[in-house]
This record gives C-alpha cells, sequence and structure tokens, in this order.
C-alpha cells in the first residue's frame, strides 16, 4: 500500500460512523484548555454536553443533538460535590464509568471531560459564581446553595472547554434558565441550548436517580406527570386560575401512597415568577419525593 492510499484509507475510516471513535479522556482543567485553544485555532466548532454521569437516553439526546452542530463534541462527566445539599445523595450518586465511556464512543463524543475533584477545587478554591433572582423559587427554594453549586461549575466547565455551543435539558428547566442568564450576564458569547425531555414510554421522564426507585415507587413515579397531564388538560380547556389549576393538579400526587409533594408552581416561563393567571407562556414543574429519592419535572401550559 503506498503512503498515499494508506492516508486515504485512514480518512475514509474516519468518516464511518460504524466504527465507533475512541473518545480521548481529559482529567485537569489545564489539558482541556489546552486542547481546546487547539480546536479552536483549527477553525472548528466546539459543543459541550455537561452531565455527572449515569448517562441514559436522555442525555444521549442532548449528544446526539450536539454532535449535529459542531465538528468537536466534548461531554464532561463532573459529579460536582459544590451542588449536593445532602451527603447521602452525593454518596448515592450512581457511578457508571465504563458504561459511560462505551456510549460516548458510540455516540461520537471527541473529548470526555472527566476532571476530578482537587483539580476542579484546589485548596484555596474560592470564588462563587451566584445569579440572583431566578434561583430563589422553585428548587432553589428547597436545595439552599444548590444552584450556586451549579452556576460555579458550569462557569469552571465553560472556561476549561471554551464551547461554541452548550446543550442543556428542559428536565432541569430552572437549571437551564439560569445558566442562560449567567452565560448572557458574564459576556461568555456561549450558545445554551434547551431541549424536550426525554420520557420512558409511560411518562416518566428519565433521570439518574430513577435507578433508586422500587419497583412499586417506580409505578407510583408516574403521578409527575399525570400531574402535567392534567394542569395542561385544564390549560388547555381554557381554565385561567393558576390556584385551580395546581389544587387540581397536586391532588394527583397526595392520593399516592408513598408520595410527598415538595413543591408544585405555576411560573412564568422566562422569568420563573409564580403566576396567578395563565396569560403568557407559563410552566407547571413540581419536585415529589418517593421513599429517599427526590423527582423533579416539569412541562409547558401553552
Ligand atoms: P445531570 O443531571 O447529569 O444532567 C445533565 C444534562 O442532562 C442536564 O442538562 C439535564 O437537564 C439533562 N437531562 C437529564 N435528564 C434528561 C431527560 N430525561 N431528557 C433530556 N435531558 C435530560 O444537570 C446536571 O447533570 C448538573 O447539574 C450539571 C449541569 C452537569 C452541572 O453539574
Amino acid at each position: 500500500m503506498t503512503a498515499s492510499t494508506a492516508t486515504a484509507w485512514i480518512a475514509e475510516s474516519d468518516r464511518d460512523e460504524s466504527v465507533p471513535k475512541q473518545p480521548q479522556v481529559i482529567r485537569t482543567p489545564e489539558d482541556m484548555h489546552a486542547l481546546s485553544a487547539q480546536v479552536r485555532a483549527g477553525g472548528k466548532r466546539i459543543a459541550l454536553v455537561p452531565t455527572m454521569g449515569a448517562l441514559h437516553a436522555g442525555h444521549l439526546s442532548l449528544v446526539d443533538h450536539a454532535r449535529g452542530k459542531a465538528e468537536f463534541l466534548v461531554v464532561s462527566i463532573f459529579v460536582n460535590p459544590l451542588q449536593f445539599d445532602r451527603d447521602a445523595d452525593l454518596d448515592a450518586y450512581p457511578r457508571t464509568w465504563e458504561a459511560d465511556y462505551a456510549l460516548c464512543a458510540e455516540h461520537g463524543v471527541d473529548a470526555i471531560y472527566a476532571p476530578t475533584a482537587p483539580a476542579m477545587y484546589p485548596d484555596g478554591f474560592a470564588t462563587k459564581v451566584s445569579v440572583s433572582g431566578l434561583g430563589a423559587g422553585l428548587c432553589g427554594a428547597h436545595r439552599p446553595g444548590h444552584f450556586d453549586g451549579v452556576t460555579t461549575v458550569v462557569a469552571k466547565l465553560f472556561g476549561a472547554v471554551m464551547p461554541h455551543l452548550a446543550v442543556f435539558g428542559q428536565k432541569d428547566y430552572q437549571q437551564l434558565k439560569i445558566v442562560q442568564r449567567m452565560a448572557a450576564d458574564l459576556n461568555m458569547d456561549i450558545e445554551v441550548e434547551g431541549r424536550p425531555t426525554l420520557r420512558e414510554a409511560d411518562g416518566l421522564a428519565m433521570s439518574s436517580r430513577n435507578v433508586h426507585l422500587s419497583p412499586a415507587q417506580r409505578e407510583q413515579a408516574l403521578c409527575l406527570r399525570r400531574a402535567l397531564d392534567k394542569a395542561q388538560e385544564l390549560a388547555r380547556a381554557g381554565e385561567r386560575d393558576v390556584e385551580k389549576i395546581k389544587t387540581a393538579a397536586a391532588r394527583l400526587v397526595e392520593g399516592v401512597p408513598e408520595a410527598r409533594l415538595e413543591y408544585l408552581e405555576v411560573v412564568d416561563a422566562e422569568n420563573l415568577a409564580p403566576l396567578a393567571k395563565l396569560e403568557g407562556p407559563a410552566r407547571m414543574a413540581l419536585a415529589v419525593w418517593l421513599g429517599a429519592t427526590r423527582l423533579i419535572d416539569n412541562d409547558d401550559l401553552n
């Protein structure tokens, strides 16, 4: 084989999507920054999908979307201690590195940024990124410090990866809005795109935490989707009184034996302020405990 045919063969196999790429694994912010600087210097667009691993089809829908929008695709996997308000939740968080790596390879990821905690938060680390207002209600009201932990780590991920585009799920709608605000306020020049929630066939939103549900709790977890369906049904039938919608939706959670409703709110879809009347774009969001597992979901009411 001549040198030129060898090169042609390599180029062809690179393009063959049936051959999984082996993503590079990057362990420090410095190495990530250097790699991204090189990719950018080559004129390529970088997309980032931030995750905490334990990848499921919901994460992969973001990865597949991002794959089509940039030449260089980075998935970050980092279970961020700063955003956990309970140590037990952090300890119990599923960690499935081998499976995550294989899924990233199958889905054409170029690099996995999986920094260690000491590399992210060395001794002396002292900065907090905090978005006010948007983080006050919904999950923010029940998880003190959570969103500051999220914005701090996402700002660090953005700083190291320097993506042109970052893709987030609407599953964590409040998180998405807060990150969009942060990127705009800090002139990060990063497009932050939100994508729809992927659900199991019966309507349960996919989540890394679903593995903790017992079979009975898994069945009862459908109350979140049922509450959203009820609210959407009322809104579409012309009900404008938010109190009535909330009461009818909450009843579907309160009747479930192991479920404890943490909050159920109807908010303005952009500024997340609680609404009394349905007028413009609105979102219903709720959090429900099933035993020791906390589930969240949301959907639009238009
Ligand atoms: P994690 O819970 O791993 O979620 C990573 C991304 O996947 C988030 O943008 C989340 O909204 C999205 N996602 C989760 N379940 C989804 C589903 N069923 N359908 C579509 N997208 C879904 O969110 C985090 O990690 C962290 O807070 C992070 C942003 C990585 C910062 O640590």
